[in-house]
């Protein structure tokens, strides 16, 4: 089984990404998307999104990174993705599931899933101009409106030459609606020869066990479920292989938060500061009741001093927490 960290634009940033790979379980991490309008992009830029490149394309703990491209004109796209790999992108992640207004309106994302030709004319591009030793991986929904035309659109991916596709089992219409239709996939599955990821509404260890199940997939994609717990990763894998593991509790949590790089960045605005952290105690409210509090005590706070004396009060490192084996980071 892989366990593949979903791209999260707003969210999922490098600090993120270094925090859950630190904590284990993930084998492979998406980047927020990059925009690709004509403009081939200069270094800067793919390091912005992706400051792991400058380590081998790698987390701190050693997860390789791919980025992601989103935009609609095959060769502005595939001159982009050889770029990427060619700065250490551990292939390159195409997008055509973000269902945002502004980039569908000039044809990007999820809207492409109407035009299947153009998915497959994109992928080809790309995966011509990216070196073979690359993977070149799609994200798609099952479909924009409806998912009349799913079996087509994944033909597409699979004949333009694509690696791997990862399916969230949705589509644009349905937005972030549970449920996720997991027993989807398994027909769409029997056509193709290339690994399948699926993704959708994974929050437990017991929704991967059934969605492994329904979609008939060995590997998945964790988004908002990682983030509500995030040693979920781990959680998974100790699970598949009967591995002992204590999970963090709530105190261990805060810990991680308070001594994050998200954190602990001299150069970070007030501002930014403490809407980062609300933003992740809005998800992280989902699975752990101090969450709940530790919201209602800083959501009035602006002063990152003041946010941080409250995250000081509730945290406990997990190696004074006898409870804890943080040593175990399963891969
Ligand atoms: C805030 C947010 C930002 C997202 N950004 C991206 C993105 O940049 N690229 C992408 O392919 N999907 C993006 N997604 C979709 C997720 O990767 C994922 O497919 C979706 O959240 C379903 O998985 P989940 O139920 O595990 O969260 C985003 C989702 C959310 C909630």
């Amino acid at each position: 089984m892989k366990l593949v960290l979903a791209p999260m634009e707003g969210v999922v940033d490098f600090k993120m990404r270094e925090l859950l790979t630190d904590l284990g379980g993930f084998d492979l991490c998406v980047t927020e998307f990059i925009r690709v309008v004509d403009l081939t992009f200069p270094r800067r830029v793919f390091t912005r999104y992706c400051p792991e490149l400058l380590n081998g394309g790698f987390t701190r703990a050693g997860t390789p990174v791919r980025i992601q491209l989103l935009g609609q004109v095959p060769h502005a796209l595939a001159a982009n993705a050889r770029k990427a790999v060619k700065l250490g992108s551990h292939g390159v992640d195409l997008n055509f599931g973000c269902p945002a207004k502004t980039v569908n309106k000039s044809r990007g994302g999820a809207v492409l899933l109407k035009e299947p030709e153009q998915i497959y004319q994109i992928i080809k591009a790309v995966r011509e101009a990216v070196p073979a030793e690359h993977e070149v991986s799609a994200k798609i929904r099952l479909g924009f409106d409806d998912d009349a035309n799913s079996t087509e659109i994944v033909d597409a991916v699979e004949q333009a030459g694509a690696s791997s596709l990862a399916i969230h089992a949705r589509t644009k219409r349905d937005g972030y609606k549970p449920p996720a239709y997991w027993e989807k996939i398994p027909p769409l599955l029997s056509r193709l020869s290339i690994p399948v990821v699926a993704n959708g509404e994974i929050w437990q260890v017991k929704d991967a066990m059934r969605c492994q199940e329904q979609s008939q997939c060995q590997d998945l994609m964790l988004g908002r479920g990682a983030l509500a717990t995030p040693d979920l990763a781990a959680k998974i894998k100790a699970h598949v292989t009967d591995t002992p593991y204590t999970p963090l509790n709530w105190e261990n949590v805060v810990h991680h938060i308070l001594h994050s790089s998200m954190h602990q960045d001299e150069n970070m605005s007030e501002k930014y500061f403490s809407a980062r952290t609300k933003q992740w105690l809005s998800y992280l409210k989902r699975q752990y009741a101090g969450a709940h509090v530790l919201f209602d005590e800083i959501k009035t706070l602006k002063s990152k001093g003041d946010v941080i004396k409250v995250l000081e009060k509730y945290a406990i490192s997990p190696d004074l927490d006898s409870n804890h084996n943080s040593k175990i980071l399963l891969k």
